[in-house]
């Protein structure tokens, strides 16, 4: 095998979830450097397409999609190999975060929410995709978004969201493992704290200050420092990395 610097993406058919999002547009942007063509995908037509249009490159489009939605996968995958031209990564990035006070504030509506969004549409939509990858039998990156609260288990009123990123760094790894075969990997990002509508949402001052503390690398992350990551994983360089979680969290925890 020669030795290339590049990601080895260009041409390539990308999907992105959460894409309107704080990482979701930072990763975009970044597939969109790398040669690849973007489908973004997000709940609201005009914030996909505002961003798809100040994208590097061309053949890029702007989907909305409620992924809740289980039964419009099958359709946004095959929109996805027709419109791209093939289906080569998925990085699923659409997640919620209810932040509650405490346990006994966490509704049976918050547990449903989050798990919709964050574990089982990323399940059904993973699978879409591989079965994808696989009748293509070119190969494919999976690419799951969890949290540090996988390993913490949350604070308690954030304990829903964690047990949601639990399930996908589990799932991860099941995925992995029946994808193998195919020369599909699948594999996590799990970010610490990341300047984004979501970390900041009812965050008081004092505790983001403590979070600055708490990492030994000092700062919050911009969402800008998770792309490198990601495109790690979908690009040649990561060919033989599977059911991994990269702990993109500036030392906040060390695993
Ligand atoms: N920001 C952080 O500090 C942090 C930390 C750990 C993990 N993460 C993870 O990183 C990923 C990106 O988070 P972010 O910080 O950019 O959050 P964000 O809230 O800025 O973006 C999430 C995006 O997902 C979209 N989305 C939500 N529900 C959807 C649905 N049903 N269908 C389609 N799209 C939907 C939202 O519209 C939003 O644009 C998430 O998986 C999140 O759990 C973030």
């Amino acid at each position: 095998m020669g030795w290339s610097v590049g990601a080895g993406l260009e041409g390539k058919g990308v999907i992105v979830t959460g894409a309107a999002g704080g990482i979701g547009r930072a990763v975009t942007e970044a597939f969109a450097t790398t040669g690849a063509r973007v489908m973004a995908v997000d709940v609201d037509q005009a914030r996909v397409d505002e961003m798809v249009a100040g994208l590097e490159g061309s053949g890029h489009v702007g989907v909305a999609a409620d992924l809740r939605d289980i039964g419009s996968h099958a359709a946004l995958v095959a929109r996805a190999r027709e419109e791209l031209g093939n289906l080569y990564v998925l990085a699923n990035l659409a997640a919620v975060l209810r932040r509650r006070g405490s346990l006994d504030e966490v509704t049976e509506e918050d547990w449903d929410f989050q798990h919709d969004v964050n574990l089982k549409a990323a399940f059904f939509l993973a699978r879409t995709a591989g079965d994808a990858m696989i009748e293509q039998g070119q190969g494919g990156r999976i690419i799951l978004f969890s949290s540090q609260g996988w390993w913490t288990g949350g604070f308690g009123g954030s304990v829903a969201y964690a047990a949601t990123k639990g399930g996908v760094t589990s799932m991860c790894r099941g995925l992995a493992r029946t994808f193998g075969a195919h020369q599909i990997t699948v594999n996590c990002v799990s970010p610490g704290q990341v300047n984004t509508p979501m970390l900041l949402t009812g965050l008081s001052p004092e505790v983001y200050e403590g979070m600055k503390k708490q990492t030994p690398l000092g700062y919050v992350a911009e969402p800008a420092e998770m792309a490198g990551p990601v495109v790690f994983l979908a690009s040649d360089h990561a060919k033989y990395i599977t059911g991994s979680t990269i702990n993109a969290s500036g030392g906040f925890l060390m695993y």
